[in-house]
This record gives structure tokens, sequence and C-alpha cells, in this order.
């Protein structure tokens, strides 16, 4: 996604109690960050912010962790999730389970560790990447994937939604490939029976935007299972 310059979001971001200036120093201690000692939910390319915002305002009793490479974006996210709150007769002051950082998820392993334990992650509208080469930059590539176990608790799950078919029907493969079980999964998510299961859809930016143009979203959740074998000279993952 495209995003102009705000000049604004970095000062506002250095004044937020919300934002985590130096994420890498929080690894192995994020329950430490929140007010409240409670499972970790983490937001990768959380965008704008609208998700992070609902996720958090209706499970008080989860931390959330929203990551995002671009300041500029987490600016815009940080007043979304103010006004959120506002709209929810909160103040700033009550945002307490969220932690917004800027960081490449590419070296997500810098500033997550095992110790963490993220029962849930969260992976909404990430850029498809179509072309061969560019594909290991997806955020569910396998290489990534591989990164994600290592911090994701036993049982812990990937909830994944995209407008991209081409994405979706290889993220399915990745999802294979290192060991997870798709335990829910439609091509269809504004028609399907996912909001009476899951008891919610909290629409981000990118699901309003594609869904008014009439593109079904696709939506998956993975889970956390067992690595299948590897036959002899197999690589561990496609590279
Ligand atoms: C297409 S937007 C989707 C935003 C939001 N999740 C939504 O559904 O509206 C993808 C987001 O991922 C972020 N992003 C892309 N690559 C990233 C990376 N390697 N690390 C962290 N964030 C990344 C972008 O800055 C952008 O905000």
């Amino acid at each position: 996604m495209r995003i102009r310059k705000k000049p604004w979001a970095e000062p506002e971001l250095a004044a937020c109690d919300f934002y985590i200036k130096n994420p890498a120093e929080t690894r192995g201690n994020w329950s430490k960050v929140f007010e409240k000692q409670q499972p970790l939910h983490l937001e990768l390319g959380c965008g704008k912010g609208s998700f992070v915002a609902q996720a958090a305002l209706a499970y008080p009793h989860v931390n959330f962790i929203a990551v995002d490479i671009k300041s500029d974006m987490l600016g815009v996210g940080r007043r979304n999730i103010v006004k959120f709150f506002q709209e929810a007769g909160k103040t700033v002051d009550d945002v307490k389970n969220i932690a917004l950082v800027a960081w490449n998820v590419e070296q997500i392993e810098k500033i997550i560790s095992p110790e963490d334990k993220i029962e849930r992650i969260y992976i909404n509208f990430c850029n498809p990447w179509p072309r061969g080469k560019h594909k290991k930059r997806r955020l569910t590539f396998p290489l990534k994937l591989m990164k994600y176990r290592e911090f994701l608790e036993e049982g812990g799950e990937i909830r994944f939604k995209t407008d991209d078919d081409e994405l979706f029907e290889e993220s399915l493969e990745y999802f294979e490939e290192c060991g997870f079980r798709i335990d829910y999964i439609t091509r269809d998510l504004h028609n399907s029976d996912f909001s009476k299961i899951y008891g919610e859809n909290f629409m981000t930016e990118h699901e309003r935007m594609f869904s008014q143009e009439g593109i079904k979203i696709k939506y998956c959740t993975a889970v956390k299972d067992v690595l299948p074998e590897k036959k002899d000279g197999e690589k561990e993952v496609s590279e």
C-alpha cells in the first residue's frame, strides 16, 4: 500500500504510550510491555490499524502486537486506534492492550522469541508479490512460516485473509509444507458462516475496499501442527 509522507507521524508515535520505540530490546519480554499478563496475538502488516483497534476493543483479555514496516502507516494507525476507542466511549489512556511496532517482518525473529509464546498471528491482505523471484517476500512464504513456528505456541494459529486467488492457493501449499493444518477455509468470507462460528469479522481497510469492488475475500485458519517428515535430499522448506 502506498502512503504519502506524513511529517506528523513520527513525532506523534514518539509521544505515544503504546508505541514501542526499541522493539529488539523487548524480545522475549513482550508480556511485560502490557499492564496485564494475558495471551499475546500478533498482527503482521497492520496497515492503518482498524483491525487491531476493533480486535483490542472486543477482546480486552488479549494483548495485541501490531507490526508494520512503515512509520507513516503506523502514524495513521495510531490516530485510527484512538478514534475507535473514543467512538467506543473510551479515551487514549484506555489503550492498554495494543503495542504498535515499526519493524520489517523479514527480521521478525529479532524482536519476538519462543519465550514470547504467541497464541495467534493475523496476516491480513499482505502484498501478493506475484512474480517468481519476489514470492519469497510474501508474509506467508515458507521461510517466514518456519520463523513464526518458533514463537507460535503449540496449537497456536495463523488467521489469513486475502483478495488474491493465486496468493491464497499457494499459501495453502506453504501452510501444508510447514506443518500447519487448515481448520477453517472459505473462498467467499462475507457469504460464509465465519462470523457465526468465530463470533465476529473485523474488517480491515483493504477488506472494505476489495469487497466494495465485488472481489471475494479468501480466508483460512492454519493451526500449528507437526512438521511433515522430509524425504532424503529434500530441502527443509522452499527457498
Ligand atoms: C496491502 S497492505 C494491508 C494493510 C492491512 N492489513 C489491511 O488489510 O488493510 C500491506 C501492509 O503490510 C505492510 N508491509 C509490507 N511488507 C512488510 C514487511 N516486510 N514488514 C512489515 N510490514 C510490511 C505494508 O506497509 C502495508 O501496510
